[in-house]
């Protein structure tokens, strides 16, 4: 049918299957190219990502459209962070099986609320909290909970922390607010990724308002520098941290552990990525006590290979997710199992576990423990010969962050530049210590070692350029 009008809303839906097969040809097309490509956009796809720039369309338009522009105009211009040769941030990649369970939970568009509302995903996150627990050596009364990501699992770990502790005292945050709660005492380390901060000033404990404790060269939280504190001063809740952001060092858990369970407060870790460690026995010096935490933050997107967003909570006081997090109104059934509505801060949710479940259902035990070493492998190798070439590497590669100076920040920085405008890698900056360093993260499935040595080969051509450019 030819018509010069444009078509009416139920039009556009006369064949929906074929709107959705050509959406999932496209994603497929993409998934299949992405090794091929460089791990950035070339300066012309950037550019033109000016053509989303339209107006609001009058009418209705053909779905077609509107896909066609995302392959046209959206894919070229992504970063490759689903390849093997990204490392910038800590951004994972996606596991085949997970972008499929992801593929496939969209279709079955679940609210994951309520099991009443989803029988299948109430099942499949009984099964995935199982096995994350048993996994990952978790006592077995531990609450685990699934959303967006790895700073709002700490938001709602801080936020079941400051109910519990304030309850301790007998008040009620969640009757009363924070007008006149008790002090909580705030413990972090100085080396605290800053959406720890933001988690808990958006929790209303403040970002600025903590005690900071020093840390060593690696930014790992000093046990010998921890405050005195006495309970008399209020309940305390230390927030330490498995994997720093730069180098990947970890806090010393056993001993916060016990210096909190002695003030009967509570111990929070932040485990965006270097919880996983817990999955390889071989690293299990680096998170000694770990699971003695009363709660951990984590999320799937980084380095268990899920796609956005996974954030996961972990809080092993029975019952305190609920107390933070229960909602009542008289159309809600009553209890009837696990109700992700009830521990979580969202109540409509996405059936995040299915692709979790897929991947541990997947790579099982041996398979995580794999993920972690394989990475870990790649990054001791890329700092080897990067070493080997004249870079300093600034931290001990204990995980898989690379913490790298090449002479001196300037340098350095004309090294990331010469690495980002080659594009075969990418590599991003950071502040370490004053002075910029670059760092490599590796999150991707996809990185063996002999990407590994790849990324080596363009960092140390890179580095030749990178003294070339005149200052
Ligand atoms: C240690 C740490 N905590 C928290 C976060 C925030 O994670 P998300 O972006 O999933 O919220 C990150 C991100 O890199 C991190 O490395």
């Amino acid at each position: 049918m030819t018509t010069d009008k444009p078509p009416t809303t139920s039009a556009l839906w006369d064949d929906p299957v074929a709107v959705v097969r050509l959406g999932a040809d496209q994603a497929l097309r993409y998934a299949e190219a992405i090794d091929q490509r460089e791990a950035a956009p070339t300066a012309q796809a950037l550019a033109a990502l000016t053509q989303f720039d339209e107006r609001l369309p009058t009418g209705a338009t053909s779905p077609l459209e509107a896909l066609a522009k995302l392959e046209a105009v959206g894919a070229p211009a992504t970063m490759g962070s689903t390849g093997p040769n990204y490392f910038g941030f800590v951004n994972g990649a996606t596991y085949p099986v997970a972008l499929a369970a992801s593929m496939v939970v969209n279709a079955w568009d679940q609210n994951a609320a309520l099991p009443v509302m989803s029988p299948v995903s109430a099942k499949i996150l009984e099964v995935t909290q199982s096995w994350l627990v048993d996994l990952l050596g978790f006592p077995p009364q531990t609450d685990v909970t699934f959303g967006t990501g790895a700073t709002m699992a700490n938001a709602s770990c801080l936020a079941a922390a400051r109910d519990h502790l304030a309850g301790t005292v007998g008040y009620d945050v969640q009757a009363l607010g924070l007008y006149g709660a008790p002090q909580i005492q705030v413990v972090v380390g100085a080396g605290a990724h800053s959406t720890l901060r933001k988690s808990l000033g958006l929790v209303g404990l403040g970002r600025e308002r903590v005690i900071e404790v020093p840390c060593d060269d690696q930014g790992a939280m000093r046990a010998d520098a921890l405050p005195d504190l006495s309970a008399a001063d209020g309940p305390i809740l230390a927030c330490a941290q498995a994997g720093e952001v730069n180098t990947g060092a970890f806090d010393p858990f056993d001993a916060l552990a016990d210096w909190v369970t002695e003030r009967n407060g509570w111990l929070h870790v932040d485990g965006a990525f270097g919880m996983w460690a817990l999955a390889d026995p071989s690293r299990a010096d680096l998170v000694q006590g770990l699971t003695r935490a009363d709660s951990v933050a984590t999320d799937a997107h980084k380095w268990l290979n899920v796609s956005y967003d996974s954030g996961i909570s972990f809080v092993t006081r029975a019952g305190a997710l609920r107390r933070t997090f229960a909602a009542v109104a008289a159309y809600l059934p009553p209890e009837d199992g696990f109700e992700a509505m009830h521990h979580t801060p969202q109540s409509s949710q996405r059936a995040r576990q299915v692709e979790v479940w897929a991947v541990l259902r997947t790579l099982g035990r041996s398979g995580v423990q794999e993920m972690v070493t394989q990475a870990c492998d790649a990054a001791q190798l890329i700092a080897d010969r990067i070493e080997q070439a004249g870079c300093t590497i600034l931290n001990d590669v204990v995980l898989n962050q690379v913490l790298v100076r090449y002479r001196d920040g300037e340098t350095t920085e004309a090294l990331i530049d010469a690495i980002q405008a080659d594009r075969r890698v990418w590599c991003g900056p950071t502040q370490w210590r004053g002075e910029t360093a670059m760092r490599i993260s590796v999150s991707s499935w996809k990185t063996t070692l002999e990407h590994a040595e790849h990324a080596a080969e363009v960092i140390v051509e890179s580095m030749a350029r990178a003294t070339q450019r005149p200052r």
